[in-house]
């Protein structure tokens, strides 16, 4: 097996992330790693050289059903934002939760050069609800077709008369404004390094 097709089992272990940390990624239009920012390679346990030039799904964990990065999809080739709420999975089988935050950027023609994700711990309570509803999309798209759990979770939303996102938020209790500082005014004031670290990030992706 070369390394280029290795893929880590997942166990049940959870890695905890740090509240105040993000997690950052750009990659190209198609999803190709481009950067990744120290936290993520802390995190998922890939080095630098293992991750570029490597589609995202290198961390993509199988309990997370297709529709949702289908949905993704959709609004980046748009070069609209989503807030979804993703597990992922590091090199050694655990897994993380987290909230999204994507920019698209373009060049002068208007074509898409690349696309930033910045992601964050999620909240408990948000995650305990949204693998339920996770669990069963799986369910649907494995004993039925990903076609019938597109539908499923398009009824359910239609029927709180609510995007994805604004179900993912209310999950959070928070609003468009929060969710922005809940991304972008995080930097504890005491720690120079971290502050430090944001203020570059904060260049390189505004
Ligand atoms: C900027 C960016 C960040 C992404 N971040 C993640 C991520 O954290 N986890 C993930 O599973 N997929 C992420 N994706 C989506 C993957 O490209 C991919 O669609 C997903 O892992 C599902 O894999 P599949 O399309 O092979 O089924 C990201 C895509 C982009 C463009």
């Amino acid at each position: 097996m070369s390394e280029f097709d290795y893929h880590p089992v997942a166990t049940d272990r959870e890695i905890k992330l740090d509240p105040s940390q993000v997690i950052m990624s750009k990659t190209d239009p198609k999803g190709i790693i481009e950067y990744a920012n120290d936290y993520f390679m802390e995190i998922c346990g890939y080095e630098e050289y293992e991750l570029m030039g490597k589609p995202h799904n290198i961390i993509r964990h199988p309990d997370m059903p297709k529709i949702v990065f289908k949905l993704l999809w959709e609004r980046l080739h748009k070069g609209e934002n989503i807030h979804a709420l993703v597990k992922n999975l590091a090199k050694d089988g655990r897994y993380y939760w987290v909230l999204t935050n994507f920019e698209t950027k373009y060049d002068d023609e208007g074509n898409i050069i690349s696309h930033y994700a910045r992601r964050k711990a999620a909240p408990g309570n948000a995650i305990y609800q949204i693998e339920k509803l996770y669990k069963t999309l799986l369910a649907i798209e494995k004993n039925q077709s990903p076609e019938t759990a597109e539908k499923y979770f398009y009824g359910l939303l239609e029927e709180k008369g609510m995007t994805y996102d604004q179900f993912i938020l209310d999950l959070l209790n928070i609003n468009e404004k929060g969710v922005k500082s809940y991304f972008y005014n995080t930097a504890p004031k005491a720690d120079q390094n971290t502050s430090k670290k944001r203020g570059l990030f904060k260049r390189m992706f505004s």
